[in-house]
């Protein structure tokens, strides 16, 4: 590059778009989509009742609810071939690389996979948010030797989900538990996932290619594989009086602590404080109260001695993990929440689009002379 320009790694505090979607103040400790207070929707709304707002602007009146509710219920089914490619994966596919091979599946039998319009964009935001969370469950039931278990048709999403991975109707508490992780996981404005899929629809491409990249950028553990390395840190540590040591020893070894740390936040991620009381209600009623107590403890030592504090996948993970849902599950879960901040993020790209192209600084050696092949 010639041109002078500052070089910003990582994009770090670079405005790269305009959004109506989320209100992200990262100094505060706060957030909110479209205008409402991440708490109150976690706490009040339906993953439902959040989506409609995010793709429509709007949280929905009773019949717009019941219309959109009927639309993701008919869309639950997931075509034969994805079932069929589910079966010849190896046992051992990580979860989230089979998520990325199925949504660039479901992309080829989608009947709008190639209309960028606004509208066939909110129609596939709602097939996709369905059919990734069937898709997710299908395949782990392939994976462990079991057969899918075909999506309820009186549930809504997240007991949905969690009846088609397990086959038990859940509870009215691990249902709402459940419907609340999805709602704070469902969007955060530019983190890196969603920036790979502005950048991909930013070159007119369609919403299934955009997704399976951000799918692709999720999976890795400084974003929301986060949640997978917190648990297996917990179980690393196995016991609260183990604790200590562990902080000393991950202190000394310099290690990267999962969980912990924002680029934005840097007073307190608000999902996390919401996120550490549904654990601990789900850690003390599934009898597991000693991840809880664990995460409260580590949580406690390195914030004191690094000042760093939880992100949103610190205590998602006790609690997913109360839940009953596998530990390789738990970034498939986030994806299950977060297409519905993707699509909306798509959305509005594909609306207002301009391509998203920006410079590298190059580094390296200048006007080299040309060597023949045999002089080398
Ligand atoms: N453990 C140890 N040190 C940390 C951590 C951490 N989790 N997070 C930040 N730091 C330290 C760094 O070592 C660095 O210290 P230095 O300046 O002395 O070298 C400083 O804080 C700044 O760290 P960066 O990596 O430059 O901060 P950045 O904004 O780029 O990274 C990130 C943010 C990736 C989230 C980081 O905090 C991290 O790696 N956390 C652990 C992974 C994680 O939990 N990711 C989930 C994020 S939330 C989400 O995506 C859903």
């Amino acid at each position: 590059m010639t041109e002078s320009s500052a070089l910003i790694r990582g994009l770090e505090g670079v405005v790269a778009a305009e959004t109506q979607l989320c209100d992200l103040d990262g100094a505060n400790g706060r957030l909110a989509y479209r205008g409402y207070d991440i708490a109150d929707l976690a706490r009040q709304a339906t993953f439902e009742e959040v989506c409609y707002l995010l793709w429509r602007g709007e949280l929905p009146k009773p019949g717009q609810l019941d219309r959109l509710s009927v639309e993701l219920i008919a869309a639950r089914p997931i075509p034969s071939a994805l079932v069929d490619a589910f079966r010849l994966m190896p046992k051992d596919t990580d979860p989230m690389r089979a998520l990325q091979a199925a949504v660039a599946i479901l992309g080829m039998s989608d009947p709008e996979t190639t209309d960028n319009s606004h509208e066939a964009n909110v129609r596939k935001a709602a097939r996709l948010t369905s059919q990734m969370a069937t898709a997710i469950c299908a395949h782990h039931r392939i994976r462990s030797g079991q057969e899918p278990i075909a999506p309820a048709t009186t549930l809504g999403h997240a007991a949905n989900f969690l009846y088609m991975l397990t086959g038990q109707r859940p509870s009215p508490v691990v249902t709402k538990a459940f419907d609340g992780s999805l709602t704070l996981y469902a969007e955060h404005e530019l983190n890196a996932s969603t920036f790979t899929t502005r950048v991909i629809v930013s070159t007119q491409s369609d919403m299934h290619s955009a997704v399976a990249g951000g799918v692709g950028a999720l999976k890795g553990p400084l974003h929301g594989g986060a949640g997978e390395a917190v648990m297996r840190t917990l179980m690393e540590i196995g016991e609260v009086a183990n604790v200590d040591a562990f902080t000393e020893k991950a202190l000394a070894e310099k290690r990267r602590l999962m969980g912990f740390g924002h680029r934005v936040y840097k007073a307190g991620d608000p999902r996390a404080a919401i996120l550490r009381g549904m654990a601990e209600d789900a850690c003390r009623q599934s009898g597991q109260f000693k991840w809880y107590e664990m995460a409260v403890a580590l949580h406690d030592r390195i914030n004191k001695a690094k000042g760093l504090i939880p992100n949103v996948d610190f205590y998602s993970a006790p609690l997913f993990y109360s839940l009953g849902i596998p530990v390789d599950l738990f970034t498939p879960v986030i994806a299950a929440g977060r297409i519905a901040g993707w699509s909306a993020n798509i959305v509005e790209q594909h609306d207002d689009n301009r391509l998203i192209r920006p410079r590298g600084e190059y580094i390296g050696p200048t006007r080299r002379a040309w060597m023949a092949l045999e002089k080398r």
